[in-house]
């Protein structure tokens, strides 16, 4: 197909216009896609990208026409089972077919060729984008007519692409850098959530010693003051030591045990000291280990732990109510991925607890059972709660809402349900 040099030039020109400002491959290919369209009259349109540091793996990008190429940018493809792998590796400057469909350049063992066949893709060029030289990916141009494409239009395609490549790149490393700025500030987060981890620690353990004291006082000191009292009747009359023993034993049981609950509650919890998101992950681990086949676990909160300027007994009720959630998700639904997702807007912050496991039959009535104290638990706190299928992909989602002016300073003392809260915990 001849074109004009006038018509080219404005071509470019429009293209450049376009990309100017976007930032992201998606947004730059749907900018130019029209621009490109009046080049080649083409029905796919796609950019293959070789991962930053990983050439083994790439990505797809693509307009128009979606296909499993454009599918692939969550689990980047190989690059060796790419139908263009030649161009990528550098072996060859282009590709140039009449019809992809019976051309074996196209289809060799493993070759992630579907695509062609599922689109009818039939005349296609492709172009590598490259800066100093080196291939970083390749620009795609399919027709489903046959023969559509000549030399002239890989040529006028390269020139596409080395007005794309330079943006593409910066792009690529604009990205990387914001990961890298992002892994950065995580790990600052993390190391910052350790110093307040260890500070709340300190404040928590002197705050423990008193609570200990006057456990210790009020109950266990009763208790054993209580048995040292029976001791002299005992020695006063030999003859019911018997009974008085098993008396005594049953006490000594009792203050064995109300001993060990105070030791239990001794332990700074994994929320006292990192917060809510991390006792989430704890809780997740500890309900799936040693479950086979093993189950898959992810919390995202995209809060900044907003859960944690809640008053303490409002964030253990939340706690408890997506504890359940996960156990029963483990219990009863045999998934293979139980997530937790946090997330807030102006109003309320929605945790959602998410399985892809087999769905809720009805459940049976049973008025004590864990459903049943977490909408208890829900109402107190006056949260919502919602029970629902989880989307197409099956299994059950747990979404629990709350108001987000609980979290405001001062709250936890004035708040009027905060005697109720506790007793829901
Ligand atoms: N995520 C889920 N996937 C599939 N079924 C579920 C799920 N959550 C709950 N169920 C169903 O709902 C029923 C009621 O759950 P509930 O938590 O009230 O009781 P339970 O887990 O059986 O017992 P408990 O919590 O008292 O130990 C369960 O028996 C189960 O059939
Ligand atoms: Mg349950």
């Amino acid at each position: 197909m001849l074109k004009s040099v006038d018509v080219l030039l404005e071509r470019y020109l429009a293209i450049t216009r376009a990309i100017a400002g976007q930032m992201d491959f998606q947004s730059v290919l749907g900018e130019i896609a029209g621009e490109v369209h009046q080049l080649f009259g083409h029905d796919h349109l796609d950019i293959s990208i070789l991962l930053p540091g990983n050439p083994d793996r790439n990505v797809s990008f693509e307009v128009g026409m979606s296909t499993q190429w454009g599918e692939t940018r969550d689990t980047p493809h190989r690059t060796a089972q790419s139908p263009i792998r030649d161009l990528l590796t550098g072996k060859v400057s282009n590709f140039l077919t009449g019809d992809a469909c019976n051309d074996a350049r196209f289809h060799f063992e493993g070759a992630f060729d579907s695509p062609i066949f599922e689109a009818n893709l039939r005349s296609r060029v492709h172009v590598p984008l490259q800066v100093h030289g080196a291939v970083y990916g390749s620009l795609n141009i399919s027709s489903q007519e046959i023969d559509r494409y000549d030399d002239e239009d890989v040529e006028v395609a390269q020139q596409v692409a080395d007005l794309l490549a330079p943006y593409f790149y910066a792009l690529i490393w604009g990205d990387q850098a914001k990961n890298a700025a992002l892994a950065e500030g995580a790990a600052r987060g993390r190391e910052e959530a350790l110093r307040l981890g260890a500070l709340r620690l300190t404040e928590g353990m002197e705050n423990e010693r008193k609570r200990i004291g006057m456990d210790l006082h009020d109950q266990t000191l009763a208790d054993l003051t209580r048995i040292l009292q029976r001791i002299p009747g005992m020695k006063r009359n030999p003859a019911r030591a018997g009974s008085a023993f098993t008396g005594i034993a049953n006490e000594i049981n009792t203050c064995v045990k109300e001993l060990r609950r105070i030791i239990e509650d001794t332990k700074p919890s994994v929320m006292d000291l990192f917060g809510f998101t991390q006792a989430i992950e704890a809780q997740l681990e500890r309900s799936v280990a040693g479950i086979v086949p093993p189950v898959k676990t992810s919390v995202q909160d995209l809060t900044a732990s907003i859960v944690d300027e809640f008053p303490d007994s409002l964030r253990t009720t939340l706690f408890r109510i997506v504890q359940e959630a996960i156990n029963n998700a483990v219990k009863h639904s045999s998934p293979r991925q139980v997530s937790v997702g946090i997330d807030a807007d102006d109003f309320i912050v929605l945790i959602n607890v998410c399985d892809d496991g087999s769905g809720m039959c009805e459940p049976e009535e049973n008025p004590t059972g864990g459903m049943d104290n977490m909408r208890v638990r829900a109402a107190i706190i006056s949260a919502e709660l919602d029970i629902s299928a989880n989307g197409p992909e099956g299994g059950t989602r747990v979404s629990i809402s709350i108001p987000r002016n609980q979290s405001l300073p001062g709250k936890a003392e004035t708040m009027e349900n905060e005697p109720l809260v506790k007793a829901a915990i």
